[in-house]
């Protein structure tokens, strides 16, 4: 179940975060943002492959197909196993992005990392989407559709929320391997999440990976707390 679990590495200071990771034992997938990957880049993912651990590069890339096609060259060099797209930057671009990773397969003979797509950030509303991006649709019909065109381009992984996980189980059926942030165990504050589920029903939901990170690295004992959402999903699974 520990391979369910995507900690997420949002906590300051180089120390502190290699100490995390070095105190989380049976923690596998462990989450790079742009806020610490901009702060301490390709040392702090050297540091995790080091350990053997696996990454997840989470920079949401957005750009001209080439740009990203050459950015995820350069993440699978670094060795990470997941890392991130706009949807919202076309399929021509998402496609870029999974054909870097089949010419780093050809080329090297081990699997890259896996292309996930993001589709409507949680901080949009139907509000937002139409009066900054003049959308007209509503988030949950903009979900859909990029989610789509993230299968076009021949993408099989995407962030969701708990709420969309269920929408898009419902329209793509087991397609999707669904990466769930805004986890809370019950015994955790919710911070500034606003719609959060317990990782037991995150992964009730359909959710594949959680994405869990100051109910772990904020916890006073994070090794307790790594356990107890180990010991969660478990019983949903038995
Ligand atoms: O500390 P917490 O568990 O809230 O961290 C959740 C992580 O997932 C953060 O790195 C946050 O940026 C990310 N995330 C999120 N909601 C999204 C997409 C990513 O919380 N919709």
């Amino acid at each position: 179940m520990s391979e369910r679990i995507i900690v997420a590495l949002d906590l300051k200071g180089y120390d502190n975060i290699v100490n995390l990771v070095d105190s989380l034992k049976g923690a596998v997938w462990f989450k790079v943002g742009a806020v610490n990957f901009t702060a301490y880049g390709v040392s702090l993912i050297k540091e995790l492959k080091k350990r053997d651990k696996k990454i997840f590069l989470d920079l949401k890339y957005h750009d001209i197909p080439n740009t990203v096609k050459g950015a995820v060259e350069a993440a699978a060099s670094l060795g990470v196993d997941m890392l991130t797209v706009h949807s919202i930057g076309g399929v021509e671009m998402m496609a870029k992005a999974k054909e870097a990773v089949k010419e780093y397969e050809d080329k090297n003979g081990v699997k890259g990392p896996e292309i996930v797509a993001v589709t409507v950030l949680t901080s949009m509303n139907d509000d937002n989407l139409k009066r900054d991006m003049f959308i007209e649709l509503n988030v949950k019909e903009m979900v859909l559709k990029l989610a789509k065109n993230a299968l076009n381009a021949g993408i099989s992984a995407i962030v969701a929320s708990a709420k969309e996980t269920e929408l898009l189980r419902e329209n793509f059926g087991d397609y999707f391997k669904i990466i769930t942030p805004g986890i809370r165990p019950v015994w955790a504050a919710k911070n500034d999440q606003k719609r959060v589920v317990t990782p037991g029903d995150a992964v009730k939901l359909g959710s594949n990976y959680i994405v869990i990170g100051r109910p772990i690295y904020g916890h006073e004992n994070p090794q307790k707390a790594f356990e107890l959402i180990r010991k969660e999903l478990e019983d949903v699974n038995t």
